[in-house]
């Protein structure tokens, strides 16, 4: 049998779990607002056109905060189309995706689901077709109770509008794709005149800098270098993109791709310390990691591409089990990295690159709502370091990585969190855990497992991969039997 062990201790901690890192991602794309959240023509429409099933499942993942509205359709996005009667709402040509937008959803709709669901409210503004003053008017339109005519139009819609506190200054402006792409000077320039109008309109925002959206672009940190040193103190974050992929069909490297999130973290919180340095400033932009998923199955023209149709079924990826283990790899690397993330956000919720699909009236929840689900009563504390102890992998782009990818959270002391995916494709482990040697009580532990890594739920077997309990041996050193492909999640008492 082969052995691994966690060392962990209450010393040796990374700092506090911003709850912002279990953040979502709504984008006017595909079928994610319309016949997603929102479909007033479905049996489980509520009183506001909202999807009751939809949101119930949602709200079970306990989302923190949600980024709106895009993504590639913000860069040709007006938002002054989105408010006000419907029934005077544009239809407009909609050119990221190619589809038809008819606004009848947009920022009060968005806003008054936020307060239902319990979401903090994250914006990316257009700094693709849109000027710094409509940025700073949206702003306005949301956060100021001043009485102003813009002001004035959202309290006409009598929504219960609440305030956003974040704010992305633009999306992937890098990316040859994105919609108004420049330069990272001309991004900058642009940025630091919407971020200087902005925080004059509502100084206790934060803004999040457009940072490089892929690893191997060309201009991959010397972007955000660029950029974050033209925005300069009106900086709080750096974005950085990742979709993982497995092209090559090979899963010993696929499992081994959370190593790449460590990296990349490391790589960009780099930036953000040389561009504070420069500024002999002590007062750093962090990291939000506001796009992240695995997703290479629909990534294609076709697949991204709606023709005028809508709404259109755009990169519906369906998940199996070891996309599974590669998003709870996500969110243990931001975990692991506490200090510097502090926030990210699933690409996206339902529908497109989902963990919940529908189909007519149906509903399906994927592996990767699986995976999610298992940080929800499990995320606030001080991220704790984990000293492994155990066997090693090595892949195409590492050469030695743990073959238990770990993370720890311990929270006011009693509870202790406990995270670990089994990278090998053919090895049970066990796994020891210990806490300065005290006493491990599991009072709840999950197992995410099957026998077929590439096993999926579908609408014929909506039940085909789920969490089940798990055991776990109480002791000074608690041990659980992990299974290759697995993701457990443990939460200890310490006695
Ligand atoms: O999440 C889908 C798309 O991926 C987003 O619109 C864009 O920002 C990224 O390229």
């Amino acid at each position: 049998m082969t052995t691994a062990k966690f060392h962990l201790h209450p010393v040796h901690h990374v700092g506090p779990v911003d709850s912002r890192i279990f953040g979502g991602f709504l984008e006017h794309m595909g079928r994610a607002v319309y016949e997603g959240v929102y479909d007033p023509e479905s049996v489980h429409a509520d009183e506001y056109g909202c999807r009751a099933d939809v949101l119930a499942a949602l709200a079970a993942l306990d989302f923190s905060v949600m980024r709106y509205p895009g993504g590639n359709f913000v860069s040709n996005y007006h938002w002054r189309d989105g408010i006000g009667p419907i029934a005077d709402r544009p239809t407009r040509r909609e050119l990221a995706w190619g589809t038809i937008e008819p606004n009848t959803f947009g920022t009060d709709e968005f806003l008054g689901l936020c307060g239902r669901v319990g979401w903090s409210p994250m914006f990316a503004v257009n700094l693709g077709t849109g000027s710094p003053e409509e940025a700073a008017d949206w702003v306005e339109y949301t956060n100021s109770r001043l009485p102003t005519d813009i002001v004035q139009k959202r309290e006409n819609t009598a929504t219960d509008s609440l305030s956003v506190p974040v704010w992305c200054l633009g999306n992937e402006m890098d990316g040859p794709w994105q919609i108004g792409h420049s330069s990272a000077i001309e991004y900058g320039t642009k940025a630091r005149q919407a971020a200087h109008m902005m925080k004059l309109v509502d100084s206790s925002i934060e803004l999040v800098v457009s940072g490089t959206s892929l690893t191997d672009s060309e201009t991959y940190l010397e972007w955000d270098r660029l950029a974050l040193e033209a925005v300069g103190g009106f900086a709080d974050y750096i974005s950085t993109h990742r979709y993982l992929d497995n092209y090559s069909g090979d899963s010993d490297a696929f499992l081994a791709s959370g190593a790449a999130i460590d990296r990349q973290i490391n790589e960009v919180d780099a930036a953000c310390r040389y561009v504070a340095g420069m500024r002999r400033s002590s007062r750093r932009p962090f990291i939000a990691f506001d796009e992240w998923n695995v997703w290479y199955r629909t990534r294609n023209r076709t697949g991204m591409w709606a023709d005028g149709a809508f709404p259109a079924h755009l990169v519906e990826e369906t998940y199996d089990l070891q996309d599974a283990l590669v998003c709870a790899q996500f969110l243990m690397s931001f975990i692991r990295h506490a200090d510097v993330v502090k926030i990210a956000n699933i690409a996206q919720i339902v529908n497109v690159i989902a963990p919940v699909m529908t189909r007519g009236d149906e509903i399906l929840l994927q592996t990767i709502y699986e995976a999610l689900a298992m940080f929800v009563d499990r995320r606030l504390g001080n991220s704790l370091r984990v000293g492994y102890e155990g066997p090693m992998l090595s892949s195409p782009d590492f050469s030695e990585i743990d073959m238990i990818d770990g993370a720890a959270i311990l929270n006011a002391g009693s509870d202790l969190y406990v995270y670990a995916v089994n990278r090998s494709t053919d090895q049970v482990v066990d796994l020891e855990i210990e806490l300065a040697g005290a006493e491990l009580e599991a009072i709840s532990s999950e197992l995410l497992h099957h026998h077929d890594p590439s096993a999926a739920n579908s609408w014929d077997k909506p039940n085909e991969v789920r969490r089940v309990p798990h055991e776990t041996k109480r002791g000074r050193a608690a041990l659980v039997e992990l299974p290759a492909n697995s993701f457990l999640a443990v939460t200890f008492r310490v006695c």
